[in-house]
């Protein structure tokens, strides 16, 4: 079977994150295996833990990113990344006949991978049907655990915004209200011209932008100044129809991890003193109110 290029189904800016792990006895024939399926892992963010990926290296030109040997930790950091949502695919080729010194982080990982229903191919045989599947190129299919079943369970996907979001931003802002708007920018606005949605989709470094969807429809969004003190400033605006159903708390929740990996240290919010909204929304987060100034509530967070 020849290895194939394969294209993303869904044209998404977020790619699948894979992780390659081989045991001393298999590190051959993952690398032989990643060679043969180079094309399609190319498309793919690359972990490896550190003598995998020099292994792989030799065999391929592939952008990995490396993390520490399994025995040094390795295995526990790949088992962190799926806790977070940040691995999709695990291929494994660990070594059942020699016992390793760090068989609990293994075990560890194992469990995570099942736990977060993340696919993982422990043998060469199941990593050729698993990388071979049509679903392994599917982004919606890896993503589907992104969105949360909540509430009148509707099914949200959040997804950090590209330029070419500009519609769809203007679609989110169109179904609220004045009040939602008012609550959103401390002033009244009834449209958003080109110029101004474009702050929300033209993103610099120091900003973060999420669009939550349901199915192809666009129904929040959420944004993060960072100031530059290790602590970044939150927006976000729901749309009415899908209120109280944890588009709001997804949303900041995913922020926080995004921010996070940016060593963002925390997050803080303005809003008018009397929005319960997002009273209750804090509070579902565990954003602290500490400050009430002229009718304008700042609310905070460690990350
Ligand atoms: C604030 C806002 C973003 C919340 O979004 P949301 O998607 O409705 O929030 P969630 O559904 O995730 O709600 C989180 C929690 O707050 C509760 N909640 C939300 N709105 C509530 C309300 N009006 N009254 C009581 N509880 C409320 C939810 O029930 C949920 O509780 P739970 O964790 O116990 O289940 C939304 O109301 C909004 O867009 N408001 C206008 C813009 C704004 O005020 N932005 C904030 C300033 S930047």
């Amino acid at each position: 079977m020849a290895a194939m290029a394969l294209a993303f189904t869904r044209d998404e800016p977020e790619r699948l994150s894979v992780a390659l792990i081989a045991h001393d006895a298999r590190k051959d024939e993952m690398a032989e295996w990643a060679a043969f399926n180079a094309d399609t892992l190319s498309n793919c963010d690359i972990y490896a833990t550190a003598t995998t990926a020099s292994s792989v290296a030799r065999k391929l030109d592939l952008r990995i990113n490396t993390l520490l040997s399994g025995p040094l930790g390795g295995d526990a950091q790949v088992g962190a990344l799926i806790s977070e949502g940040r691995i999709h695919v695990v291929f494994f080729f660990w070594d059942p006949l020699t016992p390793q010194p760090h068989d609990v982080d293994v075990k560890m990982l194992l469990r995570l991978a099942v736990l977060h229903d993340v696919p993982i191919a422990c043998n060469r045989s199941s990593a050729d049907l698993l990388i071979s599947s049509p679903l392994f190129t599917d982004l919606g299919y890896h993503f589907r655990e992104q969105g949360e079943h909540v509430g009148e369970r509707i099914s949200v996907w959040v997804r950090l915004i590209r330029s070419d979001d500009l519609a769809r931003c203007r679609y989110v802002f169109e179904h609220t209200t004045s009040e939602d708007r008012y609550c959103r920018f401390f002033q009244f606005k009834e449209d958003l011209d080109d110029a101004q949605l474009r702050q929300f989709v033209e993103l610099g470094d120091n900003v973060v932008g999420l669009l939550a969807e349901r199915g192809d429809e666009p129904v929040g969004m959420a944004h993060a100044w960072i100031d530059g003190r290790d602590s970044a400033e939150l927006g976000i605006i729901v749309s009415r129809d899908a209120r109280r159903q944890g588009v709001g708390r997804r949303l900041v929740e995913r922020l926080a991890t995004e921010l996070r990996a940016r060593g963002v240290k925390e997050l803080f919010a303005y809003t008018l003193a009397e929005n319960v909204s997002f009273a209750a929304l804090a509070r579902s987060l565990g954003l602290t109110r500490t400050g009430v100034e002229a009718g304008v509530a700042t609310y905070r967070r460690s990350l």
